[in-house]
């Protein structure tokens, strides 16, 4: 079995949808698929954000993305469609999507990493790899809450 991550391509995005939407990771097909495409122009910027999919063997099972806020400082990162194949969940391959989110924070000299979650598995899983919370709206998605956590780059 072969694991590799590499950058979201034009025709990776409806298997990545599949995932981010079956898992909950994103529920707007439309609006997932257009900052999916906008996110293959070059470069990580405001309004272009970047993903990395994962694949075993060649086969699609996972997806995570990078975003800079606008308004934000620049040393500010946000993740986005943070997903596992459901039948790939509770394998590793979570921890590897995220070390390489770190990894490309360092190399931008990223100080902090955020993301909203709002639900209790990736919560644990956040708190896990280091995040703390530090804003949580209760009953913000319907009866879900909307969860915000950072992690410190270092
Ligand atoms: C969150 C998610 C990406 C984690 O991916 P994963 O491949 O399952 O993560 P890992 O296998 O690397 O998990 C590492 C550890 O995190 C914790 N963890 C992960 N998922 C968990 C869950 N659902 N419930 C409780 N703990 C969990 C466990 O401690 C796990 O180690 P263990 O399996 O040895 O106990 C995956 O569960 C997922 O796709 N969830 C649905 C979409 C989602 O909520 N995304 C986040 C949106 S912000």
């Amino acid at each position: 079995m072969i694991l590799k991550i590499k950058s979201l391509k034009k025709e990776d995005i409806k298997e990545v949808l599949n995932i981010a939407l079956k898992t909950g990771a994103s529920c707007n097909r439309k609006e997932a698929q257009k900052i999916m495409s906008f996110s293959l122009a070059p470069g990580i910027k405001p309004f272009n954000p970047n993903y990395y999919v994962l694949t075993l063997s060649g086969k699609i099972i996972g997806i995570s993305g990078l975003y800079y806020d606008y308004e934000d400082p620049d040393d500010v990162m946000w993740m986005d469609y943070f997903a596992v194949e459901p039948e790939f969940q509770r394998q590793g391959y979570g921890t590897k999507l995220l070390e390489n989110l770190v990894e490309i924070c360092k190399r931008k000299k990223v100080r902090m990493l955020c993301v909203f979650t709002d639900n209790p598995g990736a919560l644990k899983f956040y708190r896990i790899n280091g995040f703390k919370v530090c804003g949580k709206i209760n009953n913000y998605y319907g009866n879900k809450p909307r969860i915000w956590m950072n992690k410190t780059i270092k």
